[in-house]
């Protein structure tokens, strides 16, 4: 037996009610750091996530000479400009973060010292050529081995360009904007679809050059970044899983507050609206250039939707939730245009159908995406998280519906993204605890 707890025990039955928070958004909480580094000056951060993520991005900062400390429960952020970041003097440890490896890239790229980028096993298994292929037509100098971790850069001066994304990411685009910032032109991003736009709202914010239309971002390299005071809103993708519990348990309602609800990023909400599963966005206002709002959600009696296109990269890190809940879903589901999952911390749509199996669900997956008809009964078994936050989270959550107990194994991870998350659900009142599993 391990001395930590590393399996999380889930029993059905618990009726879900009361108010609660989510830790901070992962997705700001990186670019808070790696924005504010290149600032010139010092800013603040409030609502910062202290997950296993971002505090290796943290840490990465920290390597590249960047003084972060923290202050009255914020964090300051000591920026030293476009041109102060120094050498590390060693590999920057990404960790399991794709983020960070991705959004430093773009930064890294462009400096005129040689820097190496790694990370877990895990990480060094996810495809890095999305973003080292254009950098190098901008004329970056990166030996990787074989489009994996680790990224070794070389000094280069960057070159504008213009990018046309195969696919929709938030993170190769950001890596862009930001190499940007060192190029001796300007660099258009085109992309397919809606991906999350943090880093073009804090770059605005912090006075850069960039304009966006709907599929296009320019930014202009020059001037300096000016320093933010940000508050980071609570993070819509953890909020997911507790929103997916509460309408799949009796009680209600479960309110959760101060949650960012920036359009890139509510593809969940709207999907499980199409699953007859409204979720009430109350007190809608705007905190720090994201919208922000109070999530209320009740049992509901979910039906099976026809799920595909633009949505899909908007609720990219929600499917695992979404999976759960259409087993539960009256009628069939049918996700399309989400082979995405299969590059995420794990392949999500293999992991999860297996995973989703074993509790006794009929699932079909698909190259793209997957197919269930519901209500499927679940049974409770010993199922494996694969150390990815998002599938052992979403299998707690099967546990929550599935009859007999589950135990979620290889699920430290959840703090990864969420840390908190059994507690947060028992003080809803979910029957889950943490248990040690060899
Ligand atoms: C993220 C973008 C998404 C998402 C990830 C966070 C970001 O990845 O899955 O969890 O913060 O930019 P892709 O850009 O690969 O879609």
């Amino acid at each position: 037996m391990s001395a930590v707890p590393n399996a999380i025990r889930v029993r059905p039955g618990g009726a879900l009610a009361g108010q609660t928070t989510v830790p901070g958004d992962k997705s700001l909480s990186h670019r808070a750091l790696i924005l504010g580094a290149l600032a010139d000056g010092t800013g603040t951060v409030r609502g910062f996530l202290p997950a296993g993520d971002t505090l290796a991005t943290l840490d990465c900062i920290r390597a590249l000479g960047i003084a972060v400390e923290e202050r009255d429960g914020a964090l300051t952020v000591a920026g030293r400009g476009l041109d102060g970041l120094s050498a590390p003097g060693a590999p920057l440890n990404c960790v399991h973060a794709g983020t960070a490896m991705r959004l430093l890239a773009g930064v890294l790229a462009g400096q005129p010292f040689a820097s190496v980028l790694d990370g877990s096993d895990q990480l060094r298994r996810r495809p890095m050529r999305r973003v080292t292929d254009p950098l190098r037509a901008m004329g970056a100098q990166i030996d990787d081995a074989n489009g994996r971790a680790p990224l070794r850069f070389a000094p280069a001066r960057l070159r504008g360009i213009t990018y046309t994304m195969p696919v929709a990411s938030a993170q190769v685009k950001s890596c862009l904007l930001l190499a940007g910032l060192f190029a001796d032109g300007p660099v258009t991003v085109i992309e397919p679809g809606p991906a999350r736009d943090h880093t073009e709202r804090m770059l605005r914010a912090m006075g850069a050059d960039l304009d966006a239309d709907d599929n296009r971002v320019t930014i202009r390299p020059g001037g300096v970044l000016r320093p933010l005071d940000m508050a980071i809103p609570a993070d819509i993708s953890s909020a997911a899983f507790v929103l997916v519990a509460a309408l799949l348990s009796a009680g209600g309602p479960v309110t959760i507050g101060g949650v960012g609800v920036n359009p890139t990023r509510t593809g969940v909400l709207d999907i499980l609206a199409a699953m007859d599963a409204p979720v009430d966005m109350i007190h809608p206002r705007e905190e720090g250039g994201e919208p922000v709002a109070d999530l209320a959600a009740n049992r509901a009696a979910l039906r099976g939707a026809d799920v595909g296109g633009a949505v899909i990269v908007r609720a990219i890190d929600e499917f695992p939730a979404l999976m759960v809940a259409a087993t539960q879903a009256e009628g069939e589901t049918i996700v399309r245009d989400a082979a995405e999952m299969r590059v995420k911390e794990t392949d999500r749509l293999e992991v999860m159908t297996a995973e989703l199996r074993k509790l006794g669900a009929a699932i079909e997956e698909r190259p793209d995406g997957f197919r269930v008809i519901g209500p499927q009964a679940l049974r409770g078994a010993a199922v494996d998280g694969h150390d990815d936050h998002r599938v052992a989270m979403a299998l707690a959550m099967a546990g929550l519906v599935a009859q007999g107990e589950t135990l979620v194994t290889d699920a430290r991870c959840v703090n990864d993204s969420f840390p908190g998350f059994v507690e947060t659900m028992q003080a809803l009142g979910a029957d889950m605890t943490w248990s040690r599993h060899d």
